[in-house]
């Protein structure tokens, strides 16, 4: 596969190889207000969420943590992401907060805007949000995104979260299981430096105010769930519905044959085939 820069092309072997994370290179995306953000760039990783979760105990503030390769890259739901050496950026937002649980739901939200705006941005192309967190490009999945919540040993009280973002950037060749639904980003132009800069500086320009009314209209907006006719599964048993709306909570509300059902977590499949 080739891709055109300059009129010339180049294989997308010679942009992987151009394109090798490192902390000058993001830091030199970043805006001044963020050029001291502590930044850690990892050959290879189990997963850059555990690795930030850990970092969570021993410091006091925000930090990045990036990734050329996860040996067990996390998903939600208990599933694995793909995280094959070089391809994506793989890469975990620690941010430590005082605040209670509730804020848990806007930070994901927060997270799925950021990336949109980052991509479209950079890729010109129009990024949506699949219901809670997915984003989707030509109707495939290129990136995933895993918040998880550090909390205090002895008190329990929430300490941080770990925003964990994968974003298929060159990746190919995906296993079976997710070969229909997943697609890459293929950019002409941007590097993963630069993106990962941009996402964590929409991400963070986001976390001083989470819950303002625009930014749970800009996730409706993006959504590409609204509307559409959906199902799930509870129990083994499949429901469906068409999808009407998103609360300020950011649960999904449905209209069944029963009424309206408020989803609060979980996955759900448009019946249209995407
Ligand atoms: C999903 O699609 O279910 C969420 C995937 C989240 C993947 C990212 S990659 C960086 C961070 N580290 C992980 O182990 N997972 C997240």
């Amino acid at each position: 596969m080739s891709v055109k820069e300059s009129s010339v092309e180049l294989s997308i072997e010679s942009i992987i190889e151009r394109d090798v994370l490192s902390e000058e290179g993001i830091r030199f995306y970043l805006p001044e207000d963020l050029k001291e953000l502590p930044i850690e760039v990892l050959k290879s990783v189990s997963s850059t969420n555990i690795y930030a979760k850990k970092c969570a105990e021993e410091r006091a503030e925000r930090m990045l943590v990036l990734a050329e390769e996860q040996t067990e890259g996390r998903g939600r739901r208990g599933r694995s992401f793909y995280s094959p050496y070089g391809t994506g950026l793989y890469m975990s937002l620690l941010m430590k907060v005082e605040r209670s649980l509730a804020q848990f739901v806007p930070i994901t939200v927060a997270a799925a805007v950021a990336v949109t705006r980052a991509v479209t941005k950079l890729s010109g192309k129009e990024a949506k949000i699949k219901w809670v967190n997915d984003i989707y490009l030509d109707n495939k999945k290129i990136c995933g995104i895993l918040a998880e919540a550090v909390s205090d040993a002895k008190s329990g009280m929430l300490t941080a979260v770990v925003v964990g973002i994968g974003v298929n950037v060159f990746t190919e060749n995906y296993p079976e299981d997710i070969k229909d639904k997943a697609g890459s980003l293929l950019p002409e132009a941007l590097t993963r430096n630069e993106l990962a800069a941009e996402i964590t500086k929409e991400l963070l320009g986001f976390s001083k105010n989470l819950n303002t009314p625009e930014l749970m209209e800009e996730y409706r907006r993006k959504s590409m769930v609204i509307g559409e006719e959906i199902y799930w599964m509870e129990k083994e048993i499949r429901k469906e519905g068409r999808a009407i709306g998103i609360n300020e909570s950011g649960n999904l509300i449905v209209e069944t044959k029963e009424g309206k059902v408020i989803l609060s977590a979980g996955e759900i499949s448009v019946r249209k085939s995407y």
